[in-house]
């Protein structure tokens, strides 16, 4: 294994594209990665042009492609998505997010649909997610305070549970079991007693022994509509279904898909609507109009102030902030060849900051969503779920559960009496890697 930024670089075959300042020994740019990615970008352009090497932790060069045009890339064959299996295999091999080609096109036909605004509609996806939201919001009220991005965390895997079929009263252990489950995001070789790779497998064996009886159990119903059951009988259209483990692999993946995604919009949503007080209003004004929040994907039409809430926190704070690939043949972006073998990183924060497609990019604007604008294409208003194959398979699922969320905080803070404020002055400190969201800043809830 390489461990130094040059040994990794040309373990690469680095050499073509100059390794951006800063590094440090060993770690490289992960400190950067983590904490400072936006100016990471910057500088890193600044210094070596639209293509240059990161190194992301040991081992780990990834080369970032600046220009807008590798976007496109990513719809390519030439490029396949082995880089977050060789890092991350033991989280996520098995899933549709490693997979590619035929295999990739199979699984995911068979789990996109339940994910439609129909297949959450089918699901009552509405009233597995809103009593959960609304105790939360209740005891923040209760309290007049809360970590929230603590709590938003919290709900987003109760909601998940839920989702998988998870019975409320095991939530403690099964919450347990996830914290060292996800302990295999962070690809730590080392097999020994104790350390994140033997406690990240054996939580994962822990899950997948109860999922599967979930399973077995919820798809013996034939009239059983739930997301499990429905990806367990689930058939492509040429009748071609998931093998068994393929069901349990894919359905113990979507609780770190769906959760640690969705949980940094809602806390970053609580913030911007306290240090925007005029957006709060406005919130306040359009949820007024309705006595219940939305329950289908399709009442979310009568919200599009709380829409534009929504588009322009998460374009300014994606939880994703990249999408990384592996070059598997040869391919140029804008002339510029991508070496073969390489790990590539598509910024997907940058782009979506970018000038050419954003007036005062940096500004906190979501009026921008409320006026049409020729510039921007659906996929850009889609970007921050991806592009190409392995576009998001939760989008409606995401985007509904945050407009849900929005609306029952705009209700029942204002029925209180009560809105968000900041307690420090701005917004949290980011933390950027693996998923974007906001330091744990105190809120507080009053008049
Ligand atoms: C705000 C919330 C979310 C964001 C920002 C988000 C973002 C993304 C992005 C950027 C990708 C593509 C990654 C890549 O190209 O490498 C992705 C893939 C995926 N997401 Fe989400 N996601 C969110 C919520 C969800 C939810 C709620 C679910 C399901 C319950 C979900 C399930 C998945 C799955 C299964 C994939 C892999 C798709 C594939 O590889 O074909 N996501 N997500």
């Amino acid at each position: 294994m390489a461990t130094t930024m040059e040994q990794a670089a040309t373990d690469a075959k680095a050499v073509e594209y100059p390794t951006v300042g800063g590094g440090l020994p060993v770690i490289g740019h992960l400190w950067q990665l983590m904490y400072a990615y936006p100016e990471l970008l910057v500088r890193g352009e600044k210094e070596c042009g639209p293509l240059f090497w990161a190194i992301y932790g040991p081992g780990r060069p990834n080369l970032i492609c600046m220009m807008p045009e590798a976007v496109d890339a990513l719809e390519s064959t030439s490029i396949s998505n082995r880089c977050l299996s060789e890092q991350m295999g033991d989280l996520f091999n098995g899933t549709i997010g490693v997979m590619d080609g035929p295999e990739h096109m199979r699984v995911r036909a068979i789990m996109t649909k339940p994910f439609t605004p129909s297949g959450i509609t089918a699901a009552d996806f509405g009233k597995i997610s809103r009593p959960l939201l609304e105790q939360m919001v209740d005891r923040w009220i209760k309290d007049g305070h809360a970590k929230v991005y603590a709590d938003c965390r919290d709900v987003a895997l109760k909601v998940m549970f839920r989702m998988i079929g998870v019975k409320p009263d095991v939530f403690d252990i099964w919450r347990n079991k996830y914290i060292e489950y996800v302990k295999l995001l962070y690809g730590i070789p080392w097999d020994f007693p104790g350390s994140p790779k033997t406690v990240g497998l054996r939580a994962k064996d822990w899950i997948g022994v109860r999922l599967q009886k979930i399973i077995d159990t919820l798809a013996a119903d034939e009239n059983d509509n739930s997301f499990t059951a429905r990806i367990a009988r689930g058939a492509d259209e040429r009748g071609r279904r998931m093998s068994r483990e393929e069901v349990l692999d894919n359905l113990r993946g979507l609780l770190f898909a769906g959760h640690d995604t969705s949980s940094g919009v809602f806390g970053w949503m609580v913030f911007y609507l306290a240090k925007y007080p005029q957006w709060w209003d406005k919130l306040v004004e359009e949820v007024a109009g309705f006595d219940e929040p939305p329950m289908t994907p399709k009442d979310m039409a009568n919200f599009p102030v709380t829409e534009a809430l929504f588009r322009e926190v998460i374009r300014l704070n994606p939880p994703a902030t990249m999408a990384m690939r592996t070059i598997e043949s040869p391919i140029e972006v804008n002339g510029y060849p991508l070496p073969v073998g390489a790990t590539i990183n598509v910024p997907l924060i940058h782009h979506l900051r970018s000038p050419a497609k954003y007036d005062d990019p940096l500004s906190f604007r979501p009026e921008r969503w409320l006026e049409e604008d020729e510039r921007r294409t659906s996929a850009d208003v889609r970007m921050p779920f991806g592009f190409g194959p392995h576009f998001c398979v939760g989008y409606h699922m995401a985007w509904f559960e945050i407009i849900q969320f929005t609306v029952i905080l705009g209700k029942a803070l204002s029925a209180a009496g009560l809105r968000p404020h900041l307690v420090k002055n701005d917004l949290p400190k980011p933390v950027y890697f693996p998923l974007m969201h906001p330091k744990n800043d105190p809120v507080r809830f009053a008049p």
